[in-house]
């Protein structure tokens, strides 16, 4: 059965097969998640938010600590009885296994898993249509070799109505996988190495947002900073000059880019935060460790030093910015010295948010070779106090906002009438109060004052 028939057969059935997609991890899943649905909506399957009237759940998935990915194994249980109760009504389901733990665990998922009829990995998504068509012929289907092809030239583009049912924010995917080797981390395993998506399809894929309605885009990538392509004018261009040009597009009033390595904020990109207007002042620039021992033993290749000065010249560049981090607690051979260097680090750079997390043994990372892995217990202690701190300079950098006048843009309608969700330069949501004549429309940028600081929003007045 070609494409062309399957998209026939599915539209003169009475009940168009139905996919629920969930997604578990990072902003890249719920890009991926979309294109995904987007690509199955094309050979006849309708996306749905109810699991009951799905035909196929695509699970996403999340490889990153082994919390993650056990999480999988707990919906596939799930799933499992789900799928014999439909069976004894004569009802199918399929289930799919995408993302990071398809990608790390490949035919085991079946094994472990039996009811999963296709397991596929983060490159291959163009190819799912496909393989979903293969496993409705019984076949069980794994694609986790790592695709040749580029996955997006090949992914379909997602259409002017359903961009515009997201919203006014969007993510572009503009780079993949990691050659950091961070000695902790999956993601160069799970993801594969350095992709940059040529300039050309990015700048295709930004105006089509515009088009569509979009005011803001957060630029993609396990590495975003890394991102390199030809440029315009013949030259290498690198993330900073990638900005430059995406500014220009009408309609882009808004970019963010997310998730940096401190090793590629080269001096354009600093730059580009000095100068562009439309490049919002917050920026997630992950450290792990305030210690200089620990960071060499990650693999980090920089000082806790070098990440200060850094800090200080993108400052320097754009006073207003807010910064964010990840951090790691317990990581093998962390000593209570170095856990004091890394609240040491938090206190000198003051974040406005960040994400911290217990180390977790990941198997195939070299940090699980390691002596000295730290006790569940001190991980868990340690964990508590920098969580403490961190929380403290979210709190006081959300106080910091009050009585503040700036522009939001807003995102939906709020809660109560006259109510609208707006965001903020700092990504912090701003309920705003209209008032009769402001004929607020979802999209628009507006200035409001902060009139009262909630905990995770702040409350804000039109001006
Ligand atoms: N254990 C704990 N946290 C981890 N991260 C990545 N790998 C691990 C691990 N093995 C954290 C890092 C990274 C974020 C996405 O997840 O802080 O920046
Ligand atoms: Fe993982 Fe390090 Fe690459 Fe980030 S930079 S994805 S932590 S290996």
């Amino acid at each position: 059965m070609d494409q062309t028939t399957e998209i026939a057969e599915a539209a003169a059935s009475q009940t168009p097969r139905k996919v629920f997609v969930k997604t578990y991890g990072c902003q890249m899943n719920v890009y991926d998640s979309q294109r995904m649905s987007d690509a199955l909506s094309e050979s006849g399957y309708q996306p749905t938010d109810t699991i009951d009237d799905a035909d196929l759940v695509l699970i996403n998935t999340c490889h990153i600590r082994e919390k993650a990915a056990e999480k999988v194994y707990s919906q596939l249980g799930k799933l499992q009885k789900m799928k014999r109760l439909r069976a004894a009504k004569g009802r199918d389901l399929m289930v799919g296994v995408a993302g990071c733990v398809a990608q790390a665990e490949g035919n085991e998922i079946i094994r472990r898993a039996p009811v999963v009829d296709l397991v596929i990995g983060p490159t291959t998504y163009h190819r799912l249509p496909e393989a979903v068509k293969r496993a409705r012929n019984g076949e069980k289907i794994v694609e986790t070799e790592y695709a040749v092809e580029d996955k997006f030239e090949h992914l379909p583009a997602t259409n002017r109505e359903k961009t515009r049912s997201r919203g006014v924010t969007a993510f572009l995917t503009v780079q993949e996988g990691c050659d950091k080797f961070c000695t902790f981390c999956v993601v160069p395993y799970t993801r594969g190495s350095e992709v940059s998506r040529p300039l050309a399809q990015i700048v295709d894929e930004a105006r089509r947002l515009a088009d569509a309605g979009v005011r803001e885009i957060t630029l993609l990538g396990q590495n975003v900073n890394a991102w390199h392509g030809h440029g315009t004018d013949g030259t290498a261009w690198g993330l900073g000059e990638l900005l430059y040009h995406l500014a220009e597009i009408d309609g882009i009033e808004r970019l963010r880019y997310t998730t940096s390595h401190p090793r590629d904020m080269d001096d354009r990109l600093i730059e580009a935060h000095r100068d562009l207007p439309k490049l919002m002042p917050y920026l997630h620039l992950p450290v792990q460790s305030g210690s200089d021992r620990i960071l060499k033993a990650m693999n980090r290749r920089h000082t806790a030093a070098d990440y200060i000065a850094l800090i200080e010249r993108i400052r320097a560049a754009r006073p207003d910015i807010a910064l964010s981090g990840d951090f790691i607690t317990g990581f093998p051979g962390e000593t209570d010295r170095d856990f004091e260097d890394t609240m040491e680090l938090v206190r000198a750079v003051n974040y406005a948010q960040a994400y911290s997390f217990k180390y977790s043994s990941r198997p195939g990372t070299p940090g699980a070779e390691l002596p000295d892995h730290v006790s569940e217990e001190v991980k868990a202690d340690r964990l508590e106090r920098l969580q403490a701190l961190l929380m403290q300079q979210q709190t006081d950098f959300q106080k910091s906002r009050l009585h503040m006048t700036f522009d939001v843009l807003v995102e939906k309608p709020g809660r109560f009438q006259a109510q609208f969700v707006g965001r903020s330069p700092w990504l912090l949501p701003v309920v705003i109060e209209t008032k009769s004549h402001d004929n607020l429309k979802i999209g628009d940028i507006i200035k409001v004052r902060i009139t009262n600081v909630g905990t995770n929003s702040l409350h804000a007045e039109t001006v």
